[in-house]
């Protein structure tokens, strides 16, 4: 690969006052900054609706805050931040608006010039309206029979938003349903559930933007054959199938009805749809009403992005100590440790929001850029994570920045947990053993809520939704497409199709040869 040429970016006044700055602080001991300044845990955190975050343990001063936000001032991430909420194009690679906000803005017009309201409003009737038919088992199967089990069929932002979400809500769900999610091309994800359900009481949403994903697919059509072949009647697929689509033509061709078909639109993007009818699912199992707090907390958060002042922003706040890691202390990647066993699948869910949205290379103006993006995001439930991972955070070799996702109402000792943890990494302990040293000094954020509810939720999502946006303005990239994943797409065509001996002659040598391996001991 080829040196890139010095981006803007590098040679920008603000990015290089950050590096001399860098130089002058790296050495410096939080557990030191703390001892000098009795005020720092105030004056180092922030509270927006219902979430604290407390950012007082990283390996920043307030001359380090103040020029990462003339970096984030010097990108214009305001100017951006008004052209996204104004329904620009600036998702421009695919000449696309991204407005996943209209799906939770308060406003009757938005965005200005360009109104979607009347659109999501009519959407958010269809899945009232579904849903509560769903809940009160006023929906009937082929055979008469309320309809029990909700399979949601999606990979990717079509599954982990509503999957994550009926998970962290399960306290608020009270349908009589029990909710399912398959995504995986492995037919065993399907057959799983299948074997826990009955075709006559099963309702199964196929939900995918594109409808052309090929895992989605072949497992929408493993479970209508299911269907079939259990109710002995094609004409079932209709009482027992719905979609949440934005190829309306295509689900219709599947074979679902058109009033079962809950449309979305090329300005939401896959990974920020759980606000729209791909949250269908969720809205089954937690009642519409919830949805809509979840709806509200999202825009609590995105009010809160569009008016505090950058210093005071929690998603910038979030933004620019990630840009601060992964640009001037060279971290590759940063954990997330939700302590709460119904956030588990978050940090997957947050995989996909962070990495397809910012792992580029490129710049908008199609220029390989010369600084890092987006980190690995990864990570796991507290305490079960201290358990397994922790050792190589205290005393690995790597500078791993780390998020506390901690809710107050957990009951025994997961969040004192959480909090001791944090606690240990910034201070460290000195020992005579060198193993037993802890040195300390290594940074994490702890975002605390009381509650996990759908306002709480949508916030945090929300929060973490801006914080992605933010770093794509700062590395000048664009957050909102995701060519990297179609190439390995292409590929799997080509090799699955009925000539797939010619199709892998054609490939590289590694390839080729483990294709016929494959053959053969399928064979
Ligand atoms: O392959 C990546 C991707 O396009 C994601 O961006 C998206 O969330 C997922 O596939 C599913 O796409 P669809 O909803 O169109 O099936």
């Amino acid at each position: 690969m080829s040196k890139p040429t010095p981006s803007k970016l590098t040679q920008s006044p603000a990015w290089k006052a950050l590096q001399a700055h860098q130089a002058e602080i790296a050495n410096l001991e939080m557990r030191d900054l703390f001892a000098r300044s009795p005020e720092r845990a105030r004056e180092f955190s922030l509270e927006a609706g219902s979430l604290l975050l407390d950012y007082s343990k990283h390996r920043v001063n307030e001359k380090t805050l103040a020029l990462l936000v003339d970096l984030a001032r010097q990108a214009d991430v305001e100017g951006w931040r008004a052209r996204m909420f104004a329904g620009e194009h600036i998702n421009a690679s695919e000449d696309r608006a991204v407005l996943h906000v209209a799906l939770r803005a308060g406003q009757d017009a938005f965005p200005a010039g360009g109104d979607v309201m009347p659109m999501v409003r009519k959407a958010k009737q269809g899945m009232r309206a579904f849903s509560d038919a769903v809940r009160e088992e006023r929906l009937l199967g082929h055979t008469g029979k309320p309809l029990r089990t909700v399979i949601n069929i999606g990979i990717g932002g079509s599954d982990l938003g509503p999957r994550m979400l009926t998970q962290a809500l399960w306290r608020h769900a009270d349908a009589p349903q029990a909710v399912h999610f398959v995504a995986n091309a492995d037919p065993d994800d399907l057959a799983h559930v299948l074997a826990q359900a009955e075709p006559e009481t099963t309702l199964i949403i196929v939900a995918s933007k594109t409808f052309t994903t090929g895992e989605t697919l072949g497992n929408a059509r493993l479970a209508r054959s299911w269907l079939i072949e259990g109710l002995k009647d094609e004409a079932a697929v209709t009482k027992h199938f719905a979609a949440a689509t934005a190829n309306v033509k295509a689900a219709g061709e599947f074979g679902i009805a058109p009033e079962r078909c809950f449309p979305l639109w090329d300005w939401v993007g896959g990974r920020y749809s759980v606000w729209s009818t791909v949250g269908l699912p969720v809205a089954i199992a937690i009642g519409m009403d919830r949805f809509e707090q979840l709806l509200a907390g999202a825009r609590a958060m995105d009010e809160h992005f569009l008016a505090a002042p950058l210093a005071a922003n929690m998603p910038v706040l979030l933004a620019l100590l990630g840009v601060w890691y992964a640009n001037f202390f060279g971290a590759g990647t940063h954990a997330v440790l939700p302590y709460a066993e119904c956030l588990r699948e978050l940090p997957a869910y947050l995989q996909q929001l962070e990495m397809e949205s910012n792992g580029k290379s490129v710049d908008r103006g199609g220029e390989r850029v010369d600084y890092a993006t987006a980190p690995v995001i990864w990570g796991s439930v507290g305490t079960n994570s201290q358990h397994a991972f922790h050792q190589l955070l205290h005393q690995g070799t790597q500078l791993i920045p780390c998020d506390f996702l901690v809710p107050a109402a957990t009951t025994a000792a997961a969040a004192e947990n959480a909090l001791a943890q944090a606690a240990a990494l910034m201070a460290g302990r000195d020992a005579s053993l060198p193993q037993r040293r802890f040195e300390g000094n290594r940074p994490s954020s702890t975002i605390m809520f009381k509650t996990i509810d759908p306002h709480t939720m949508g916030q945090l999502l929300a929060l973490y939704e801006h914080k992605v946006f933010v770093q794509g303005i700062i590395w000048n990239i664009n957050s909102f497409d995701q060519w990297g994943v179609e190439l390995g797409k292409e590929i799997a065509r080509t090799l699955a199709q009925a000539d797939a001996a010619a199709a892998a002659a054609g490939m590289d040598a590694s390839t080729n040869a483990l294709m016929q391996r494959l053959r053969g001991w399928r064979s």
